[in-house]
């Protein structure tokens, strides 16, 4: 019988410093895992523990996955001391991941805050693949500081990408930024260009940033089952059998982690 809970074996191959606590790694695997953008895996170092992240790589690519980190605890500590060359392990991909066939014919909406843009990366990517199936793509991505912006290069790229827009603002600037200042509801507005009856909004970032953004995209008018939320609850099994990740009647590992607005309005803890 298959274990589910068998990782398979990788190294890292590449990694990238996007800020001082966030890294990007490239991951080799021994066996490819594909994935669905907005779909997550558990990332194991070997005698040390696991935790879920979602790949922030183009799903179309297979031979190679990259992973954005935040250096946040034990796990992600450890992580961020590895070199190319050393061992990791994958489980998964679980979960549902982002629904690219409703969003088709539509008008997207991408609002990132922090290392939230991992995941969006991925389906950024992912809709880029199939752009002509969109009728347009807005991103827009709040950091604190000019220093905590990640994907530095690629936001540039897609800065002059004709085939999407993209705003971006920090909390605070410095003396180098030229660009907005402002939370990243200060870019959710009725006159953004976006025809929001016939838009899909997709947030990931810390919860406070989702709150906010997702009642800023109310009080605009989209409605709630065309808000799209990437909920990182607490993960352990990620396959539906632990309980560690229950927001009311779902799991988050299995149902989500993408939810639609209106099935979780109203359910307990869902912005801690
Ligand atoms: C489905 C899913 C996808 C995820 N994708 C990503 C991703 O792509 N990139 C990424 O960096 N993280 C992601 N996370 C969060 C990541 O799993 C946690 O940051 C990680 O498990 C922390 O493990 P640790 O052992 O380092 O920290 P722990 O030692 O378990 O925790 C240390 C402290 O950090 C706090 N903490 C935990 N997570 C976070 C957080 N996200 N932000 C701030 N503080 C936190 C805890 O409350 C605790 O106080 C994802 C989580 C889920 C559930
Ligand atoms: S992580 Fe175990 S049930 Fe979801």
């Amino acid at each position: 019988m298959n274990n589910p809970y068998c990782p398979v074996k990788g190294k890292i191959i590449d990694i990238k410093e996007e800020t001082s606590n966030i890294k990007t790694f490239r991951l080799n695997l021994d066996k490819n895992i594909s994935f669905k953008t907005g779909q997550f895996i558990e990332l194991t170092v070997p005698g040390i523990g696991e935790a879920p992240f979602t790949p922030s790589s183009n799903p179309k690519i297979e031979d190679t996955m990259d992973v954005t980190i935040m250096k946040v605890g034990r796990v992600t500590e450890i992580l961020h001391g590895l070199k190319p060359g050393d061992e990791i392990a994958v489980r998964g991909p679980y979960g549902m991941g982002y629904p690219l066939k409703e969003f088709e014919g539509k008008e997207i909406l991408i609002v990132g805050g922090g290392v939230g843009l991992a995941p969006l990366r991925s389906l950024i990517l992912a809709l880029l693949n199939d752009r002509k199936k969109y009728k347009k793509l807005v991103v827009k991505y709040g950091s604190r500081t000019p220093k905590d912006i990640v994907y530095k290069d690629l936001l540039r790229e897609w800065a002059n990408n004709k085939d999407m827009e993209l705003e971006i603002t920090v909390d605070a600037g410095d003396e180098t930024w030229k660009g907005n200042v402002g939370l990243i509801t200060t870019l959710i507005k009725r006159d953004m260009g976006v025809d929001v009856k016939n838009s899909v909004a997709i947030v990931c970032g810390p919860p406070i940033m989702m709150k906010f953004s997702t009642f800023k995209l109310i009080d605009i008018g989209y409605e709630p089952r065309h808000i799209y939320l990437s909920m990182e609850k607490n993960m352990s099994c990620g396959i539906g059998k632990c309980g560690h990740c229950r927001i009311g009647p779902y799991y988050a590992c299995k149902d989500g982690p993408v939810f639609t607005y209106d099935k979780i309005s109203g359910l307990h803890g869902i912005w801690e």
